[in-house]
């Protein structure tokens, strides 16, 4: 709401001269109409932050991040490697500037991640002389991590991808040390120390391609366990790594409408369009040998399918839109995105909704579309 003094500043601005009411405009823009607003009805667009992001070193990404999204994720803050580099050892930086920048702008925020496989500190599966630690103690260090991290935000952090990538593609389970030590039950037990820890968060399982057949089935025989043994779950994120032809949409949608029917709210958490060509993918020479095709800007008619493609995965998420809570971009602008570096490292690629210059590309202006 408008204090009093802003409400009379605000209506001193109609009588102001054209240059005073152009410096009166740099000092307040008139925000234009977001992404956050034009699915207000639907779902929170979230966006993946880099510190350099959520430290505000620059007005102009500020503007972009606070006009078109409502829900922010950290990428690496709160990884296990980043957080808590030694047993001993906690280092709060990052995460704590992520947390002030989501409260100054008042978002809806994700702490990602606290139990996978990937990013952990060399040494956490090591006695202090070396040896392999016992399955008691590392249940500790897992239950220490989890609630000493959930009760440090507890009330400011919304949502905690609790289990990241449990599940396997073709056996059930991924490879962890997590299941090597505890067991598939590390995933119940994750769940209800973060919930003692913010009993009002919400608590997601977090994965990728979980569009295919195999791993649904998978997902949806975990859930199933995790529910009758009442564990504190509430949201599944369908990570969403996609590219310009995979997975298919049916596929996508046909998981959506698993999870729903299980209770569960879907967040489509980590969402990217890989425009590049796919090496495993690629048959003859020529093609192998022109694996980074647009190293100076991409063509207008990939451009154009970049368009229609999030066009067609955001109806599709419109139109499930009861059951999704959340859509979060896995970065802000091209250059941010892990897929300039994977599957292979230094290649250029296009897969978000602005450009190197922090602009709009078509791709933006095709979900703006949808709600005209
Ligand atoms: C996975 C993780 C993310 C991130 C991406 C690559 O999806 O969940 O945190 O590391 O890989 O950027």
């Amino acid at each position: 709401m408008l204090t009093r003094r802003q409400l009379i500043k605000g209506s001193a601005a109609l009588v102001l001269s054209p240059i005073e009411y152009a410096a009166s405009e740099t000092v307040s823009p008139k925000k234009a109409l977001g992404l956050k607003e034009a699915f207000k009805n639907d779902f929170l667009i979230g966006v993946m932050l880099t510190p350099e992001q959520y430290l505000k070193r620059s007005t102009q990404i500020d503007g972009i991040v606070t006009t078109e999204f409502n829900s922010i994720t950290s990428n690496n803050s709160f990884k296990w490697e980043s957080i808590h580099p030694t047993t001993r050892h906690w280092d709060w930086s990052y995460a704590d500037e992520f947390v002030n920048y989501g409260l100054e702008n008042r978002m809806h925020m994700v702490g990602h991640s606290l139990i996978w496989h990937a990013q952990l500190p060399v040494g956490l599966f090591e006695t202090r002389r070396g040896r392999q630690p016992t399955s008691k103690s590392v249940q500790a260090r897992m239950d220490n991590h989890i609630a000493t991290i959930v009760d440090r935000y507890k009330g400011k952090v919304n949502s905690w991808d609790v289990v990241n990538e449990a599940l396997g593609s073709n056996q059930k389970w991924q490879p962890s040390p997590w299941l090597n030590y505890l067991g598939p039950s590390y995933i119940e037990r994750a769940f209800k120390i973060a919930h003692e820890a913010d009993p009002r968060a919400e608590l997601v399982y977090n994965d990728y391609g979980l569009a295919a057949p195999e791993k649904r089935k998978h997902l949806l025989e975990m859930l199933k366990d995790l529910q009758k043994n009442k564990t504190p779950l509430h949201a599944v994120g369908m990570q969403g790594h996609f590219n310009l032809t995979y997975p298919h949409l049916n596929e996508v949608e046909k998981t959506i409408m698993a999870i729903s029917k299980t209770g569960l709210k879907v967040h489509i958490s980590e969402l990217e369009v890989d425009v590049l060509p796919n090496p495993s993918e690629q048959q003859d020479s020529a093609e192998k040998a022109n694996l980074n095709p647009w190293p100076l800007g991409l063509p207008t008619s990939v451009e154009d399918k970049l368009a229609v493609r999030y066009s067609d995965i955001f109806k599709l998420l419109v139109k499930q839109r009861k059951s999704i809570g959340r859509v979060t971009l896995w970065g802000l602008a091209d250059q941010n995105s892990w897929k300039n570096d994977f599957p292979i490292e230094g290649r250029t690629n296009y897969p978000l909704l602005f450009n190197r210059k922090f602009q709009k590309k078509k791709a933006y202006q095709s979900l703006l579309n949808l709600k005209k």
